[in-house]
């Protein structure tokens, strides 16, 4: 594996064609993105999208996102581009918001994980861009981790993980928005949100002056049923520590669950939005925005498994609109833990 350095905003040419070459060629890229870095393949080369579910470990039934450089691309990939698309790529692209389309032919079923719909995205990111364009493909791309894991917002994060199944990594610093894009199905009646993200739904439903309805929550156990949204498994952006939350100020309820820890032996860390004392081996102030905030997360989660963490407590955030992307990210990295 090899890795690129390169400026975040002025990439040079030669080392995004390097990438781009590699991508044409079948080989899988580890690219920024403004959300988290991306693990990169050609989406039309079913050889090199299995690749990307093999890196991961992902199951087969959990699509990927096709990022692409602007909307004409983003066209070419569905047959159908509702009023409503048009609106929102005006308004958020580039940008973190993926769009979920009825496919083309042209899409392969092993991007889609055999749904007739395609997700597409045409990220904000000079790099990411400059690499779509180079390319001349499609590039299907998750989130650079392995499956259930924490996704990384450095590349130091995807090459401590997945080192032995990327080729090449582009590394252009720490990425800005930090948590992964906003999910927006379109292919049925109504404009369905499937995963929160940086784009809110108020921000939606602003710009197409109409009611976005949410997704059920957790896709449905048994398994004949249809599952909105394929890749909502509930654990989900976990560290390998177990993640405790308490309510927001609560220095009482923080105290006991980090004294019930250390009496078991287990190594403690702490996400605290307020300058409250927590007994815990390792403290992590953080933001106390939620943009902040969701910069700073994963960060944050891949620090605590470095140093050891065997439980980390997390100080609740708000409950607005504003901040249910962090939220779900906390809750799905809590579930079952
Ligand atoms: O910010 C992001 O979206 C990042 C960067 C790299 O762009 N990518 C990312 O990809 O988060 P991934 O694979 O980790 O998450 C993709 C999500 C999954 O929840 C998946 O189930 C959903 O999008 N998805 C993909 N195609 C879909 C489809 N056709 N219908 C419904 N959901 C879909
Ligand atoms: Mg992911």
């Amino acid at each position: 594996m090899e890795v690129i350095r390169v400026d975040a905003e002025h990439p040079d040419a030669a080392s995004v064609e390097r990438a781009a070459v590699v991508l044409r060629r079948g080989g899988l890229v580890a690219f920024p993105t403004e959300t988290v870095y991306g693990l990169g393949g050609n989406a039309l080369d079913t050889e090199a999208v299995a690749r990307i579910f093999r890196a991961k470990g992902r199951p087969t039934y959990n699509p990927l996102i096709v990022h692409v450089a602007d909307s004409k691309a983003a066209r070419a990939l569905v047959t159908r581009w509702p009023d409503a698309a048009g609106r929102l790529a005006a308004a958020f692209w580039p940008g973190p918001l993926t769009l979920v389309l009825p496919k083309a032919a042209a899409v392969p079923e092993a991007v889609t994980a055999g749904l007739s719909t395609v997700a597409v995205r045409v990220p904000a990111h000079a790099v990411a861009l400059a690499l779509l364009r180079a390319a001349g493909v499609p590039v299907a791309a998750p989130s650079a981790n392995p499956s259930t894991r924490v996704s990384p917002t450095t590349a130091t994060h995807v090459a401590r993980t997945l080192e032995a199944e990327v080729d090449l990594i582009l590394d252009a610093g720490p990425a800005s928005v930090g948590i992964e894009s906003t999910v927006l199905d379109l292919s049925g009646a109504e404009p369905t949100l499937l995963r929160p993200g940086a784009v809110g739904r108020e921000e939606i439903e602003a710009a197409l002056g109409s009611p976005v309805s949410l997704a059920a929550a957790h896709p449905p156990e048994n398994a004949s049923a249809p599952r909105p949204s394929p890749g909502m498994l509930e654990r989900h952006y976990a560290p390998r520590a177990a993640l405790r939350l308490f309510p927001e100020g609560d220095a009482e309820a923080c105290g006991r669950l980090a004294r019930q820890a250390s009496e078991a032996g287990l190594t403690t860390g702490a996400l605290l939005r307020t300058p409250i004392e927590a007994p815990v081996d390792h403290p992590y102030p953080m933001p106390a925005t939620h943009d902040g905030y969701a910069r700073l997360l994963y960060a944050a989660l891949h620090a605590m498994d470095d140093a050891g963490c065997d439980v980390i407590l997390v100080e609740d955030v708000p409950g607005d609109g504003a901040w249910a992307a962090v939220r779900d990210r906390l809750r799905r990295a809590a579930h079952g833990s």
